[in-house]
């Protein structure tokens, strides 16, 4: 089986990337992939999601320069078969205070072959011989990071929160992202299928009215858009499990109706199909245990 990248991307931020990256990365993982989880955003949430078993000397910053992944870059996580590529990059604020950039940002944008670098890192036989999926978590905010790690992707996954303003933005805003990773077509390559997942649908008759704008909006582009049929309810068991340091799958927590765990899983069987109806390892929807750390 050959590795498959996937990207998580938006044009907004607090849409839920870090947090959708992480939670299907853990929960692949438990299903018994190798996962590697790339942290492209210098904010660092998703280095920060999980206790580190092991942080390596290195990250996201010696990945971009060098255009290679070595061992030397790749911290473990307290989860068994999940790795992460912790992003190292200093933020730095310019005079004014409106722009925001780093040295890593600035390197990518002077370098001709830009959008081709974590493509380049990440499509290489160190990743092929140690993971079956990687899951890239992206920048809020459009910029070099988020392009060249867009386009690292054999697959890219948006969340898009059911809000008009927030539809509207992410029909723009896609159209938009979709055109500027087109411009690599002039270096031979194109930007793979974009899938939305509805989150944080709340219980209200408005976030179901607009759940169904944005799948209707959506038909009419189905080959490069597709909205995955599984959204993903509000519920605070989300945060409560980042504030853990766990996966949401493994929060002990009754819920009404779906609990996250089963949400978690009808999406990864959808997004991964090779994937259905496997459940993670002793952690199906009436067993989860936060007292079981994977490889502790
Ligand atoms: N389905 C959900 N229900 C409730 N809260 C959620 C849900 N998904 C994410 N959140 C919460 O929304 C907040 C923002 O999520 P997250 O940090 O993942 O967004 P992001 O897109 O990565 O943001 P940024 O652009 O800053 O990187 C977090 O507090 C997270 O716990
Ligand atoms: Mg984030």
């Amino acid at each position: 089986m050959h590795v498959v990248i996937y990207s998580v991307v938006g044009t907004k931020g607090g849409i839920g990337k870090t947090t959708l990256t992480a939670n299907l990365g853990a929960l692949v993982a438990d299903m018994g992939l190798r996962v590697l989880m790339v942290d492209s955003d210098i904010q660092g949430s998703l280095s920060k999601f999980y206790p580190l078993d092991k942080k390596a000397e290195q990250g996201l910053t010696s990945v971009v320069l060098s255009g290679r992944v070595t061992e030397a870059a790749i911290s473990t996580t307290s989860w068994e078969r999940l790795d992460v590529i912790v992003c190292d990059a200093p933020r730095r604020r310019f005079a004014g205070g409106i722009g925001e950039s780093t040295d890593l940002e600035q390197f990518i944008q002077g370098r001709i072959d830009a959008p081709m670098i974590l493509r380049k890192a990440l499509r290489a036989p160190i990743i092929e011989d140690h993971y079956d999926l990687v899951f890239v978590d992206t920048p809020g905010a459009q910029g070099p990071l988020l392009y060249t790690a867009a386009l690292a992707a054999h697959r890219l996954i948006s969340p898009v929160l059911p809000e008009t303003p927030s539809a509207r933005e992410f029909r723009t805003g896609t159209f938009e992202l979709l055109n500027k990773l087109d411009e690599a077509q002039a270096l031979g390559i194109s930007p793979g299928p974009l899938t939305a997942v509805i989150n944080r649908v709340g219980h209200t008759n408005d976030a179901r009215q607009i759940t169904k704008e944005i799948r209707n909006s959506y038909l009419e582009m189905k080959g490069l858009v597709t909205v995955a049929d599984t959204a993903i309810p509000a519920s605070v068991a989300y945060n409560e499990a980042a504030t853990a340091q766990l996966p949401v799958h493994r929060l002990r927590k009754r819920e009404r109706g779906m609990s996250p765990s089963e949400t978690m899983h009808k999406l990864v069987w959808e997004l991964i199909p090779s994937l259905n109806g496997v459940y993670a390892g002793g952690f199906g929807e009436n067993e989860s245990s936060e007292d079981d750390h994977g490889s502790t």
